[in-house]
């Protein structure tokens, strides 16, 4: 399994100006050429724009120059299994590309955004506004519209014991990313509405929302017909047709198992958006991600936390680095009897029998532990927090307890460091404890055991690596605009339009191997039942028998 790293995100703006502004002076002169040349055919970039040159000689040094400018990785990702077709795109020069504006464009040292603009797609509200409108369907079991509130942080949270800060905290729902990301995109000050120079499009349909809403009970061809709506409205784009949604992403607050159902049997969980042509072009964000899939990525859990202003951070990071922590552990969750591959019995287990651990059982249903306050108070009130499996790979859990300063214990790779490639660092050791569930199941090691192993410098060099982390895992109030700090949001665009951009580039040297997409879309379907069925059929039979949407993958 790969894991793609980008610890210090590997494209940085101001890095690339150092060099951009070293190459400027050898393209000078095509530039001026180039300019020259285009300047009529600038305004409208669309799939049958064929731009004729007579000086190709000069297009194809400026790609090699781009590819050095830019240092692209672009990673080991097309090798990995079910997604990759082997469609080589025939190569043509940059020039000769209907996205030559966008990588020109980079090279713009005296624009601020370049490189970074995002064109987002004005959708039909059905994708989007009629849902928040028609909150009390998104879920038969919490009432979303309370959490739609304040650009969808939820209401402001209520702690009349003031163990939080008076600023920043809402009662967060754990499905809220497609709203909160839509509301940050609006203030993202790259945006653009030339789709031409544009190095990503984002299409802001609310996928998580619009699944919720149908997930239990309704039919397949109901559970699909939003999804299928939105392709064909893609489809029909100019804007699609440039790359045929490669440059296109979208978000959906939730697993990615959701979006995954493999066959059109009613029984089956979930929708079979991940499975529709056009969106498997697309770069699809999730709050866990498959790890079979290259175009799944995982972006953080929302949390509790939400700075409006820089200070909101610094205060926050001084609070969890001050606070007095009494256990060396703590672990806030429920058993998972049903499953029985689950390590959650021995780890309660553990955890009653040590004196340096602190528990918080939940039941099912409502409980302590479903109180941000309390929640919150625990894991700032230990130094490591434990972070199971739950029914699927990762937990929001992990998220409030790093924001807690806590550091995360974890036992499965793909909880967290194969998911959150563009928020956590490559060293994980770093910032967390790995012990694999194995050796939890064989009672090889003991949690107390491998946690007092560690000093107290040790746990203060990782615990000050985890409050490093946290502006990167939470999502700023998207009413206002912090100045020192990046958040999730942040991360993850930077991310993406690297990623486009490594794209274009390949494509203009004809190194770039298709994935997915077209015909091929039953293939991929097929041969995913057979190797992710551990997941999928987990996922599925645990839902199925659960449905505790509102709770379980909380805690
Ligand atoms: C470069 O960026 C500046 C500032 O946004 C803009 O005014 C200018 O037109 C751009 N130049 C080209 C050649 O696009
Ligand atoms: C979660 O769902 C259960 C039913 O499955 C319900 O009893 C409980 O009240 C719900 N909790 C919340 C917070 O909505
Ligand atoms: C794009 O166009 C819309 C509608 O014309 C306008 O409201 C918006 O400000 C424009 N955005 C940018 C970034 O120019
Ligand atoms: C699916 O459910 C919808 C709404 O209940 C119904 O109108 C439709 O006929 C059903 N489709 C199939 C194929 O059963
Ligand atoms: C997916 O992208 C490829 C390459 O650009 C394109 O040939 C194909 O038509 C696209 N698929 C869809 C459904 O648009
Ligand atoms: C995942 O965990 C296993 C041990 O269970 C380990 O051998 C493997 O290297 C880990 N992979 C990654 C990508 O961390
Ligand atoms: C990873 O982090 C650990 C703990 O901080 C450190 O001891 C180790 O040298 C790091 N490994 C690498 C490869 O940087």
């Amino acid at each position: 399994m790969h894991r793609r790293r980008m610890e210090k995100p590997a494209w940085s703006i101001s890095g690339l100006y150092g060099r951009c502004f070293l190459i400027v002076a050898a393209i000078g002169l095509w530039w001026l050429l180039f300019v020259l040349h285009f300047s009529i055919v600038a305004h409208e970039v669309s799939s049958n724009t064929t731009i004729s040159i007579s000086t190709e000689d000069i297009s194809l040094v400026q790609t090699s120059q781009l590819t050095d400018s830019l240092e692209t990785h672009l990673t080991e990702e097309h090798s990995q299994r079910t997604m990759v077709t082997l469609e080589a795109v025939e190569p043509k020069p940059p020039s000769l590309q209907p996205f030559w504006r966008a990588l020109a464009s980079i090279s713009n040292h005296s624009d601020p955004c370049a490189g970074k603009y995002v064109y987002m797609h004005d959708l039909p509200p059905e994708f989007n506004q009629d849902l928040l409108d028609n909150c009390k369907n998104l879920s038969p079991w919490t009432n979303m519209c309370k959490y739609t509130v304040n650009a969808g942080l939820g209401p402001v949270l209520e702690d009349p014991e003031g163990t939080l800060p008076k600023t920043g905290w809402f009662s967060t729902n754990q499905f809220a990313v497609d709203v909160i990301f839509h509301n940050r995109m609006k203030q993202y000050e790259c945006l653009t509405n030339d789709s031409g120079i544009a190095a990503a499009l984002y299409v802001p349909f609310y996928a998580g929302l619009e699944i919720a809403r149908n997930l239990w009970g309704a039919n397949v061809s109901v559970r699909d017909s939003a999804s299928l709506r939105l392709a064909k409205w893609l489809r029909g784009r100019r804007e699609w047709a440039v790359m045929g949604g490669l440059d296109h992403f979208m978000v959906g607050g939730r697993v990615t198992w959701d979006f995954r159902r493999l066959t059109d049997d009613d029984h089956d969980w979930g929708n079979k958006l991940l499975y529709i042509p056009e969106v498997m072009n697309m770069s699809m964000l999730m709050v866990e991600k498959s790890p079979y899939h290259v175009n799944d990525f995982a972006i953080p859990y929302p949390t509790y936390f939400h700075p409006s202003q820089d200070s909101d951070i610094e205060h926050w990071q001084n609070r969890v680095r001050m606070v007095e922590r009494p256990y060396l552990f703590s672990f806030a969750g429920a058993p998972r009897p049903e499953l029985s591959t689950s390590i959650r019995g021995q780890i309660l287990d553990q955890c009653k029998s040590s004196k340096f651990c602190n528990l918080l059982e939940c039941d099912r249903g409502e409980s302590k532990c479903h109180v941000p306050t309390v929640v919150m108070k625990l894991f700032q009130e230990s130094d490591f927090c434990l972070q199971p499996q739950g029914d699927s790979y990762t937990r929001r859990s992990i998220f409030d307890s790093m924001i807690a300063g806590c550091i995360p214990v974890l036992f499965h790779n793909h909880s967290a460091y194969t998911q959150y490639v563009w928020h956590l660092p490559e060293n994980y050791s770093s910032y967390s404890v790995f012990i694999s569930e194995e050796d939890v199941r064989t009672g090889r090691l003991t949690i107390e055991g491998v946690l007092r192993k560690f000093s107290r410098s040790d746990i203060q060099t990782m615990r000050e690596e985890v409050i490093r982390l946290i502006p990167g895992l939470v999502y700023n109030d998207p009413r206002h605009k912090l100045k020192n700090f990046r958040d999730a949001f942040d991360l993850t665009v930077q991310a993406l339009v690297k990623r486009v951009t490594d794209m274009r580039i390949k494509i203009s040297e004809g190194k770039f191997v298709s994935f997915g997409a077209g015909n091929s879309a039953e293939d991929i379907r097929e041969s995913d039942l057979k190797l992710s069925q551990r997941e999928i059929g987990q996922w599925e039979v645990e839902k199925r028998n659960g449905e505790q949407d509102n709770l379980s993958k909380q805690v």
